[in-house]
């Protein structure tokens, strides 16, 4: 979910009102969750809110059919379902007090039943079924109680009571100066203003107004007022945040010229993937990655590495799964990050976790970065969030510099995930002597040669616009991929599935004839990922007999492969081309045409690219 918070000064003359600030932060949040949105502000007669399932259109409509009272604080919210289907009644804000205190959660409330038990017996109603209302409710209640009308001790109060993650913000009409927020395990940001203050869940939901912002640490409680900013533990003792100046601006967030965020980020690739490189070698043209902070001797040690990773970023996992495997002879696990911890993995103080995670977020990816450090692991996150939650839990960071990525489905960040895994591994094998500094040197110059030529696949990308607008009405299709292209094949297939909400199956070349073979019949489109003709293992010339095997029983063949491969083309419907670079970066190129692919046909379908159904960027719930 989304959250914004504000706070203004009444007495200056100034144009920026609750409400306007509230909005812009929630459309610039929207990619958090969508599926219904709501604001309360503190007016002259008490807390005003107004809220609507569906896009934060609706909740627009509505605020111009019934307008808010002036006002200069107030909380907005934008929701990704969990509790409660995405219905008007159990969006946020969520009201108690007799309405006077309003309520936004981002999260999971784990003990809210046996809390609603004890609130209904007290002779509370409730009116949704959100978690977030149970809160409110305990959260009304201590204030007129226990608190005696201190909305900041109150919140302390109800955070000590409340189990799971939370993000909280409320305001009460008896005190319209202060917004009190609370976090544990979700994501919470304070940005500085003069005269006002920000809360968001990331700096998006205030960069319109002030680049300077504070982190909330885990457990800390926030009072802002116009002029001020307090932060304590739950116990109410002194605490600090960690401030920091954002280094991006709002255009970077805005759609350029392009029609969609996602088109413009997959168009941002070249530049996410040199920005990802820059300033990551010495004049000798060694790798540095000083920012690591964990020390030579440590990362000398590593015998094996566990890779944790959910959605796209976990198919980032899997090239650098093949890669690091290839360079660094270091054995390398990659685990769907909410499958790991319950495994009873085998970790030692030996073992280096590397978690990949756009956001930084992902509930599921952090718990077990927790948990592996628990365990001893030392741990790395490839991010592309600063001072998100993951990488300030990790030992290290290696971030990615792909900008902000704001369409749902990831482009920029996978290319840029990958790059940095590149990265890394190089750097182990430097400083685990297992490649020549020349190799390293060779392979570091066809990487500085990759943004070019993305360049030129976009560049060429009219015929995969063409084939996916003539297939706009098809219903299935597979993608097959050997070595380091079956992790591009999933992601083909994942990227269809979530845009263009297609079935579409990913598989490793080989396992088709042991089993998928038997969905092939006349007309099934595959997509073939085809290896370089370089390739060390000959592995062309088995994808080759794979095409034909599928072709022979009636699909309708489309193959992406190296500029020069012409021995593909007699067994192809169509062939799309990327120019020639290591076997090992081919990934890089590759998944482009098969992103523009999902991308154009989800587009002719008339569907909301940026947005899709059911989905949400940042997933902050197990
Ligand atoms: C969500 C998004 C996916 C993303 C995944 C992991 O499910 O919809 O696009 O790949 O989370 O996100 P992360 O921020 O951890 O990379």
């Amino acid at each position: 979910c989304g959250i914004v918070g504000y706070v203004g000064n009444p007495a200056l003359d100034r144009d920026h009102s609750a409400i306007d600030v509230l909005m812009a932060g929630l459309r610039r949040l929207e990619y958090r969750g969508y599926d219904s949105a709501g604001v309360a502000v503190v007016a002259e007669d008490g807390v005003e809110s107004r809220k609507k399932a569906g896009k934060l259109v609706n909740l627009s409509e509505e605020l111009d059919a019934n307008p808010l009272g002036a006002s200069t604080i107030g909380i907005g919210h934008t929701r990704w379902a969990t509790h409660g289907g995405p219905t008007d009644q159990n969006a946020h804000p969520h009201l108690a007090d007799h309405d006077q205190l309003s309520v936004i959660h981002n999260g999971i409330i784990e003990n809210f039943a046996v809390l609603k038990q004890e609130l209904a017996a007290d002779g509370v109603t409730f009116r949704s079924e959100t978690d977030t209302e149970v809160a409110a409710a305990l959260l009304g209640k201590i204030y007129r109680g226990e608190a005696e009308g201190d909305l900041t001790r109150a919140m302390q109060l109800t955070s000590q009571r409340l189990e799971g993650a939370f993000t909280l913000l409320a305001v009460h009409a008896d005190d319209p100066n202060r917004v009190v927020a609370s976090r544990r395990n979700s994501p919470l940001v304070v940005g500085l203003g003069e005269n006002e203050n920000f809360l968001g869940s990331d700096v998006a939901a205030f960069i319109d107004y002030t680049k300077n912002a504070i982190e909330l640490e885990q457990d800390q409680v926030v009072t802002i007022t116009a002029d001020g900013v307090e932060i304590t533990d739950f116990y109410g003792n002194p605490a600090q945040g960690k401030p920091y100046t954002v280094d991006w601006d709002a255009s970077a967030a805005e759609k350029g010229g392009y029609d969609t965020f996602m088109e413009k980020e997959i168009n941002e690739q070249p530049s996410a993937v040199a920005d990802t490189l820059l300033g990551r070698t010495d004049a000798a043209g060694r790798l540095v990655l000083d920012e690591l902070r964990i020390s030579e001797d440590e990362l000398r040690g590593v015998n094996k590495i566990i890779v944790l990773a959910a959605g796209t970023s976990a198919y980032a996992g899997t090239v650098a799964k093949y890669a690091i495997e290839h360079w660094c002879r270091i054995p390398v696990e990659v685990e769907l990050s909410h499958e790991f911890r319950y495994r009873d993995p085998i970790i030692d103080p030996n073992t280096l976790v590397v978690s990949i995670s756009q956001s930084g977020e992902t509930m599921d990816t952090l718990m077990a970065v927790r948990y592996a450090r628990e365990q001893g692991a030392r741990t790395i996150a490839i991010c592309n969030t600063n001072g998100s939650t993951i990488p300030r839990e990790s030992d290290a960071v290696l971030y990615t510099h792909a900008g902000p990525e704001i369409a749902v489905a990831s482009t920029k960040a996978f290319l840029a995930q990958i790059t940095a895994a590149y990265l890394l591994g190089l750097y182990l094998a430097q400083l685990q002597r297992k490649l020549f500094t020349q190799q390293i040197r060779d392979i570091l110059g066809a990487l500085s040669e990759i943004p070019a030529k993305i360049q030129q696949v976009l560049e060429t990308s009219d015929d995969v616009k063409e084939l996916a607008r003539n297939m706009k009405d098809t219903t299935s299709v597979l993608f097959l991929g050997r070595n380091i292209g079956y992790p591009v094949a999933l992601e083909g297939a994942l990227k269809l599935k979530e845009l263009a909400y297609i079935h579409a199956e990913g598989f490793a070349a080989g396992e088709l004839k042991h089993g998928p073979i038997a969905l092939i019949d006349e007309g099934q489109p595959v997509f073939v990922v085809v290896p370089s003709p370089m390739d060390r293992h000959s592995l062309h010339a088995k994808v080759v007999s794979n095409i034909q095997e599928v072709r022979a029983r009636g699909a309708k063949t489309v193959v992406v492969a190296e500029a020069g491969d012409e021995a593909v083309r007699d067994y192809a419907e169509q062939v799309f081309y990327v120019p020639e670079t290591l076997p090992m970066l081919m990934p890089l190129l590759t998944t482009v045409p098969l992103q523009i692919f999902a991308l154009e046909l989800a587009s002719a379908k008339g569907y909301d690219v940026d947005q899709p159904r059911n989905l949400a960027k940042s997933v902050t719930v197990e």
